[in-house]
């Protein structure tokens, strides 16, 4: 049986999170971690302002909550211009992108969520507002339809995808820069998590953060819902202060592991590993033999196995590496042949 319930660990957003807005960072130099897109960033910006031009189209892409919606705000804020939010399956009709886009003043930047999930019609109308500057509409239809070209406002174009390979190469070219967000290291998730609990007001002592950052998958939105799960539990079963003991013992009832996997998490790689010997396996079958959609384990549990080295991607499918046989205590045979024991 697949596992239904709410995943604490899930880096895909979700409502009780809305909170999140009060910590996000809203300056470059708040934001803790991604130097090299930071540094890349300050250079457009700076360059921008320099020309007294509005910025580049850019797109952001990467795994959930890492911080691709929180970059959009802060160009927005570091350009002192207004950021209108919308997401590609919102936007239906190329009516809906025309009023959007002729709703736009010069300067402003324009962020697009989940953008490989825009429409065909929908996307050709973004080639010529991107490149020209220019809305092509069409008036009436068959042999007396007339195209008039209608001129936008020089905007900025923000992307975000956790699936660039969905992004189609046309789309993909007219950005002037592509920036990846990967997963934090552990001492940028510490100096996040210190940042909230101070912004939060949670008690929290230096073992207490270490916790909390080592099995927060790298991931800030997972920090902060962990930190939030863990002052519940201080408050209830302890005085409200986080140590060490505390947030192992409240992260132990969560049934997240001292690497940050959950039960998700170790069904893929018990499925790979005991019902198909370790693999390789396809993503759909997986998916099948535990009830789960494809697109949430590959944006969801994935890249986050990947990153462990836990599991490998090979044209065959997916493979699980020596590496999560020990981590669940699955011996290895010899020839590193995994023993299979009942499931
Ligand atoms: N570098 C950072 N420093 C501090 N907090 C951060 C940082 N990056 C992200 N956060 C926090 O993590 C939360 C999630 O970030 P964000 O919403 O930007 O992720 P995302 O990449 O847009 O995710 P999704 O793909 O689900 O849209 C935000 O509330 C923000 O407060
Ligand atoms: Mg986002």
């Amino acid at each position: 049986m697949a596992n239904k319930k709410e995943r604490i660990l899930s880096p895909q957003h979700r409502p009780d999170d809305l909170r999140e807005n009060t910590i996000r960072p809203r300056w470059l130099s708040e934001m803790i971690g991604q130097n090299r897109v930071k540094e890349n960033l300050s250079i457009l910006i700076d360059a921008a302002k320099g020309r007294n031009e509005p910025l580049d189209h850019v797109l952001f892409y990467g795994p959930p909550g890492l911080g691709k919606t929180t970059l959009a705000h802060i160009l927005a804020n570091e350009m002192n211009v207004s950021l209108k939010v919308t997401a590609g399956p919102a936007i239906e009709r190329t009516g809906d992108l025309a009023a959007i886009l002729t709703n736009l003043k010069a300067g402003d930047i324009l962020f697009i969520d989940e953008i490989h999930r825009l429409g065909r019609a929908v996307e050709e109308i973004l080639y010529p507002a991107m490149e020209d500057f220019a809305l092509d509409i069409t008036l009436g239809k068959g042999p007396g339809a007339r195209s008039v070209r209608l001129k936008l406002p020089h905007f900025t174009l923000a992307g975000a995808t956790t699936r660039l390979a969905l992004v189609t190469s046309p789309l993909r070219a007219r950005f002037g820069a592509l920036y990846h967000l990967d997963f934090y290291d552990l001492d940028a998730m510490k100096a996040i998590v210190v940042r909230a609990a101070k912004v939060l007001d949670i008690e929290i002592d230096k073992d207490g953060v270490d916790e909390i950052a080592c099995r927060s998958r790298g991931t800030p939105r997972v920090s902060l819902r962990i930190l939030r799960r863990v002052r519940d539990f201080a408050e209830v079963r302890a005085n409200g202060h986080i140590t060490r003991a505390v947030a192992s013992n409240a992260l132990e009832l969560l049934d997240i592991d001292e690497l940050g996997l959950d039960d998700a998490d170790r069904q893929v790689l018990r499925t790979i590993i005991q019902k198909f010997s370790g693999g390789p396996v396809g993503l759909q079958t997986i998916a099948a033999s535990i009830s789960e959609e494809p697109d949430t384990i590959m944006d969801v549990v994935e890249p986050y196995l990947l990153q462990l080295g836990f599991i490998k991607r090979t044209s065959q499918g997916r493979v699980a590496m020596p590496q999560a046989y020990k981590h669940l205590g699955i011996p290895l045979t010899k020839d590193n042949q995994p023993r299979l024991p009942e499931l």
